[in-house]
């Protein structure tokens, strides 16, 4: 069997797009490896959100290359955000590459193979190898999945063009999937062991599809219909968690703040991201609301669900950023008091209208103003986590812990991570209730008290 590797950057639509090529390849004979050194044919998944992530991409490219010279029977591809956008400059760039395609078109890889097929051509055993997985590889969707939170793209593309922002030119229009089509994606991805199911857009809540009768779906409608179906004897029975990212603070509206109490599956957990805290920058940013109307949204989202816990995401230095509007911004943070903020310094992205402005913050006032932000939330992030200590919370296997392999990683329902001491009969996807023991600012440490092994609390 031939072997893909992919390197995926940026969200986690890309994330869910590296998953679907790998569907789409396995009907052509391939199976993933988590080995680039093992790999026929090697994939980058890029981004180019910000000009960090773009950099990441293209350094990830020089050490394929170098793989590809000491083994030229690689096949090396170049794909994502930034080969839409980008992708013959980047082919003339980077000589080497096989060849280079976009965010809208993977499901044409079996195609875009072909003429390179010829180098993978190898002894009749292989052949052989490959008929005998053919079967398997006819319904690539019922192989088991290899975690339990799964992920499902239901709208694509942005029309809303703030001003900095790179994703309506390397996604296209907003584009909505049938309720259908997704559920029929849900009820599959139930079936192989997922739990816990992630909506993906960036633009979710803006949601609007139809059905096949021509009704139309709000996002609040489609999650009422994913509670109904996973209720006993429904289609989604075995579904625990769901959760929908990312959302727009204008498109969010009472229905959905209400759906949060209303819908036992929906999770407690909401991101919201409001990139500025003052209205100057938020009106040149085209964000279309005010400090104000995000913190009366956050009012009325706590209003039906007083727990939930809230992140949110935050750009740093955008052109003409005073002190003053930058104070403005540490102001919400410490008001509505986030489980997590994800900063990230302004960046200049092509074809945004932004990229005619100065780009007047220095690099040095960028980064000493995340480290401000990043201490403000810290205490704030501390101050949340802390409320868990001493309480009994619901938590979701997801595997062993990266960083120490006598712990395994979870999740609760309001996506905290939590580590908990290893046990042997702990089962990927399995739900625990653990006693929360100690808190830092972005993750609980915890137990499973009739599980639990004295060995391992010393250890901890
Ligand atoms: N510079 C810095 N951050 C950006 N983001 C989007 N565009 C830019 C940019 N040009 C951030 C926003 C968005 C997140 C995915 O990336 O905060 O929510
Ligand atoms: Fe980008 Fe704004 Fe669309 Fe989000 S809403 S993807 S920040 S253009």
């Amino acid at each position: 069997m031939k072997k893909v590797y992919i390197q995926t950057f940026g969200c986690q639509m890309n994330e869910y797009d590296s998953q679907q090529m790998i569907q789409v390849l396995s009907g052509k004979g391939f199976e993933e490896t988590k080995t680039p050194e093992s790999a026929d044919l090697l994939i980058i998944n890029s981004c180019s959100v910000r000009e960090k992530s773009e950099n990441k991409a293209l350094s990830q490219l020089g050490r394929f290359a170098s793989l590809k010279k000491s083994d030229p029977s690689k096949v090396l591809a170049f794909g994502g955000c930034v080969g839409q956008t980008e992708g013959p400059k980047i082919k003339s760039r980077f000589p080497f590459l096989d060849f280079v395609f976009g965010t809208n078109n993977y499901r044409d890889l079996p195609q875009m193979i072909e003429p390179f097929e010829k180098r993978w051509e190898t002894n009749t055993e292989d052949a052989q190898e490959m008929d005998e997985s053919n079967f398997e590889n006819l319904i690539p969707s019922f192989r088991p999945l290899s975690k339990a939170q799964a992920f499902i793209t239901i709208t694509n593309g942005c029309d809303k063009f703030c001003s900095y922002c790179i994703v309506p030119f390397t996604r296209g229009r907003e584009i909505s999937r049938s309720p259908e089509e997704i559920l029929r994606e849900a009820s599959q991805l139930v079936q192989r062991g997922a739990k816990e199911i992630m909506l993906l857009g960036q633009n979710v809540n803006s949601y609007w599809g139809k059905t096949s009768q021509g009704a139309f779906t709000s996002l609040c409608q489609l999650l009422e219909l994913f509670q109904r179906e996973s209720e006993r004897g429904g289609q989604l029975e075995g579904l625990k968690r769901l959760r929908y990212t990312t959302s727009h603070p204008r498109d969010f509206d009472e229905n959905l703040a209400r759906a949060h109490r209303d819908l036992p599956v929906l999770c407690e957990y909401l991101h919201l991201p409001f990139q500025a805290g003052s209205d100057l920058v938020l009106r040149k940013m085209r964000r279309f609301y005010t400090a104000k109307d995000y913190l009366r949204k956050m009012e009325m989202v706590k209003k039906y669900r007083s727990d939930i816990a809230l992140s949110t995401d935050v750009i740093v230095g955008f052109p003409g950023e005073t002190r003053e509007d930058f104070e403005a911004t540490l102001s919400i943070l410490k008001e509505v008091e986030f489980d997590n903020v994800y900063s990230f310094k302004y960046s200049i992205r092509p074809y945004t209208r932004s990229a005619k402005w100065v780009d007047d913050i220095s690099a040095q006032e960028k980064g000493d103003r995340i480290q401000e932000l990043l201490k403000v939330q810290r205490k704030i992030g501390l101050k949340k986590y802390q409320e868990d200590i001493g309480q009994t919370v619901e938590v979701m296997l997801e595997g062993e812990s990266k960083s120490d392999s006598r712990f395994w990683t979870a999740r609760t329902r309001k996506n905290r991570v939590v580590h908990l001491p290893r046990q042997s009969d702990f089962e990927l996807g399995e739900f625990a209730m653990a006693r929360v023991l100690n808190a830092t600012h972005s993750w609980l440490l915890a137990e499973v008290p009739d599980k639990f092994t004295s060995e391992v609390a010393q250890a901890s």
